[in-house]
């Protein structure tokens, strides 16, 4: 992929990449004319395995479909202070990856494509907006809201992929897509993880090797909290508590048990525990399904 500038509308093999929404919305009517569905795979690239999960999804749910990936690292979306700047954006691999994933079209847009000069309106999310990691991150999901939106109408697929990875924003984005009626379909994909446990991140790459080994605490924790699930909710946050009481080094922001839309506190039946906890500047999220 070496020497690949992407323009404004160009190809790249059989990979169209597309700088601005009017020439990515003209792609899409296109693939549409000749009778294809889409399906939707938004991204802040640095693409690792849990990404090509959601477009293998996509694929596997319709072959016939063309598949949509957008890469842009939202400012919206980082508080003052995050890593909005450090974000790692190696393009030219994540385009690599697309091709690899037979993905057909990559909407590319800078900031300015997103939000051009006086831009100003934002989606606010629900009370769960600012709960767990919205209390961590305030603003966050207005922002995750905003762009994803956006992207739905400028794409327009039929189906949007997002990992179980970022749970609460998957609910979030679920809910939207409901209350503001957007006519598509929000379809999950389980966590990729290492072999360890540890849920695959961009994020990763910042910790360093002792806290990188300290991080499965984490899955630990979770795994421990789903097994106890036969004692109840007080057992499966009693078991989590214990593993991440082991690490001191992990400062845990929140560990929860909440019903599966993280609606409310779980009754019987399918529940969510969710944890988040930072390991030097690195903040670190995950969550696991229970069953009580
Ligand atoms: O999960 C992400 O990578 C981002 O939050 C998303 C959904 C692409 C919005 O910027």
């Amino acid at each position: 992929m070496t020497g690949l500038h992407p323009s404004e509308r160009g190809t790249a093999g059989t990979l169209q990449v597309h700088r601005t929404p009017d020439a990515v919305s003209a792609a899409v009517r296109a693939l549409r004319a000749d009778g294809r569905a889409v399906a939707f795979v938004p991204t802040m690239g640095a693409l690792h395995a849990g990404h090509r999960a959601l477009v293998r999804h996509a694929r596997d749910a319709d072959p016939s479909a063309a598949t949509v990936v957008s890469i842009f690292v939202n400012p919206l979306q980082f508080g003052a202070g995050e890593d909005l700047d450090r974000y790692p954006r190696p393009l030219e691999a994540d385009l690599a990856a697309c091709r690899e994933e037979g993905v057909e079209l990559v909407f590319l847009p800078g900031v300015r494509d997103m939000y051009p000069e006086g831009a100003d309106t934002t989606v606010v999310p629900g009370a769960l907006g600012s709960e767990l990691e919205g209390a961590v991150r305030p603003g966050h999901f207005a922002g995750v809201l905003t762009v994803v939106a956006k992207l739905f109408h400028i794409v327009a697929p039929d189906v949007a992929y997002f990992g179980e990875k970022d749970y609460q924003q998957l609910a979030l984005i679920t809910r939207m897509a409901r209350d503001l009626d957007f006519p598509l379909t929000v379809a999950a994909v389980p966590t990729v993880r290492e072999p360890d446990g540890l849920a695959l991140s961009s994020r990763n790459v910042y910790l360093s090797a002792p806290d990188r080994a300290r991080a499965t605490t984490l899955y630990r924790a979770l795994s421990a909290g789903a097994a106890a699930a036969a004692g109840g909710p007080g057992a499966v946050l009693g078991a989590a508590r214990a593993v991440l009481a082991g690490d001191p080094a992990l400062e845990v922001d929140y560990l929860e048990l909440r019903d599966a839309a993280l609606g409310a506190d779980p009754g019987p039946g399918p529940a969510r525990l969710l944890v988040a906890a930072r390991l030097g500047s690195t903040h670190l999220i995950d969550n696991i399904a229970v069953q009580l």
